[in-house]
């Protein structure tokens, strides 16, 4: 299991916990409890291999929280933002925005969201890479632009690791294994 945060975001290195087997959570949790407690918004990369626990592990962390969990699959761009949407509306009790991009979908959860601590999960996101190499750059728009400043945390997550790495902002990792 992986867990980074981009470095640019305030100039420190975060350790990457990397693990093959798994008893318990605990080292994961305390390090995503700590982004929580911090101010302003958080970018969290969670990877590691398939099975490995990523999507319990974000499970565990939500609950009690005020969150938002989306599944991606790989059936391209614009059916994955249409799930995302209808999931949204459903989620806030609203009607189905009418979106056309990922950034439109973020702006309407902002203002779903307003200025409450909030979790915004992406898990598989490395779907939506596969079939859409701009989505790394879209959500590097949609982090800069619009999530920064505010107090949210991004969590995304996936198994492809070289895609999560390559693909995913401008993340810069080094590893602890342990
Ligand atoms: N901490 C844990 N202790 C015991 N069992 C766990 C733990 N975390 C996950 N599991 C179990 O391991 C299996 C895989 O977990 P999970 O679906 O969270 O993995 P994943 O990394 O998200 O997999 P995938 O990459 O396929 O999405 C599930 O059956 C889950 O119940
Ligand atoms: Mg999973």
């Amino acid at each position: 299991m992986v867990l980074s945060q981009p470095q640019s975001m305030n100039n420190r290195t975060y350790k990457i916990i990397f693990m093959n087997r798994f008893i318990d959570r605990n080292t994961e949790l305390d390090f995503l409890e700590r982004k929580y407690d911090s101010q302003g918004s958080q970018l969290i990369i969670l990877y590691g291999r398939k099975r490995v626990g990523k999507t319990e592990l974000i499970k565990q962390f939500c609950k009690g929280k005020d969150s938002i969990y989306f599944l991606g699959d790989k059936r391209g761009t614009l059916l994955n933002l249409e799930r995302f949407a209808e999931k949204a509306a459903d989620h806030f009790d609203d009607v189905v925005p009418r979106v056309e991009s990922f950034y439109n979908l973020s702006k309407y959860l902002l203002r779903q969201i307003s200025d409450e601590k909030y979790i915004i999960v992406i898990d598989e996101f490395s779907y939506l890479i596969e079939r859409d190499d701009t989505i790394p750059s879209v959500f590097q728009v949609i982090w800069d632009e619009s999530l920064k400043g505010k107090d949210i945390m991004l969590i995304l997550c996936g198994s492809s690791i070289s895609m999560m790495v390559e693909g995913t902002l401008s993340v810069k990792i080094t590893h602890l294994a342990s």
